[in-house]
């Protein structure tokens, strides 16, 4: 029996329901893949609550990244055979048991990698590798500041950082997840709960700044962000998990001739070419062991909502998976 896990309507993670859902045929061009593992990230939340566009009526299946098996192939498709091990990140569909999908986002994921592993970072992981080579590439040498550095995207960060011989600040909350951070290769990490973040950064940085700033928290960082990032460094806003940064005016970059982006991955994996070499990057880096994927909570399909109030309450260190 083929279901999904769909949100009514926005609204908080009760209005996630189970619906049973016709077995997927593929069209031209697509395949139907039968999901084992699904991954969970904060943008199923934003899209959840409405803070991120709202794309259906009603019963929206939520979940932007998974991996599983190929049961049948469309039209049209050469790239990918029946039986092949695969995985993806577009956004919404992934909270079901089968889905159909345009065979061109779909990867072939390799034996070595476990279903649970190609599910957790399909989003987490290729979000890394932009963030650290298309937003600003990240030399050796540089001191980098990274928020919520003990959530999923956080700790591939850290490592994946240090591989490129940067100097890794992180900040996090409370002293349980800092030191989780610092042992997945942040140099130094920043309880933000507690202490004056600003002050820490530039002590650490010899009140030279830090080159770049990758900030997903938002509303409670931004400001923190700009004040710590040196004369022409950068300044990356990738997510707003406490809420958009809505104090802002261009001449705010004018303190120290600042670069600042506002990016999405899946602007990166609509490049087929991108894609396919981000994911070569990234399933190396995880093979050779540069990165070593943290799951530390799973959740049956069905107890998604569940999932969704453990992530919202910051009750969860790097990635999250569910398993139909
Ligand atoms: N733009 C993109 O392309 C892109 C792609 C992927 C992810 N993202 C963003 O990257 C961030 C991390 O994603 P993720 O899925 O790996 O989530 P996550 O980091 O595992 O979870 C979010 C973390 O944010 C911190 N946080 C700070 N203030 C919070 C608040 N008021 N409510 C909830 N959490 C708060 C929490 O860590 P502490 O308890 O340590 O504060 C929490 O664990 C999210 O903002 C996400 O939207 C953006």
């Amino acid at each position: 029996m083929a279901y999904a896990m769909a949100a009514a309507t926005t609204g908080g993670s009760e209005v996630i329901h189970k619906i049973d859902i016709d077995m997927p045929s593929p069209a031209a061009g697509e395949v139907v893949i039968r999901h084992a593992a699904i991954g969970i990230n904060f943008i199923d939340i934003y899209i959840r609550t409405g803070a991120y566009p709202w794309p259906v009526e009603r019963d929206l299946i939520l979940g932007s990244e998974a991996a599983g098996v190929i049961e049948v192939v469309g039209e049209g498709v050469s790239a990918l055979a029946v039986g092949d091990r695969v995985a993806y990140t577009i956004p919404n569909g992934a909270y079901a048991t089968h889905r159909a999908i345009n065979a061109d986002l779909v990867v072939r994921l390799p034996d070595a990698i476990p279903f649970e592993v190609g599910a957790a970072i399909m989003l987490k992981g290729l979000t890394v590798a932009y963030l650290l080579r298309d937003s600003y590439a990240v030399k050796s040498g540089d001191t980098v500041l990274f928020h919520a550095a003990a959530g999923g995207v956080g700790l591939l960060a850290g490592q994946w950082l240090k591989s490129l011989g940067a100097t890794v600040i992180g900040t996090a909350g409370g002293a349980q997840k800092c030191a989780l951070a610092a042992a997945n290769a942040y140099d130094h990490v920043i309880d933000y709960n507690s202490a004056d973040v600003a002050a820490e950064v530039m002590r650490l940085t010899g009140d030279a700044g830090v080159h770049c700033a990758y900030d997903s928290v938002g509303q409670d960082t931004m400001a923190t962000s700009l004040a710590v990032t040196r004369r022409h460094g950068t300044i990356v806003n990738f997510g707003q998990a406490s809420g958009p940064y809505t104090d802002f005016k261009i001449g705010d970059l004018a303190v120290g001739s600042l670069h600042l982006t506002r990016p999405s991955l899946f602007h990166f994996v609509a490049d087929r070419a991108w894609l396919e070499a981000a994911c070569a990057d990234l399933f190396a880096r995880v093979m050779d062991g540069t990165l070593d994927v943290s799951i530390n909570q799973t959740f049956a399909l069905e107890d998604v909502a569940a999932a969704h109030n453990a992530l919202a309450a910051r009750q969860t260190t790097g990635c999250t998976v569910l398993t139909p």
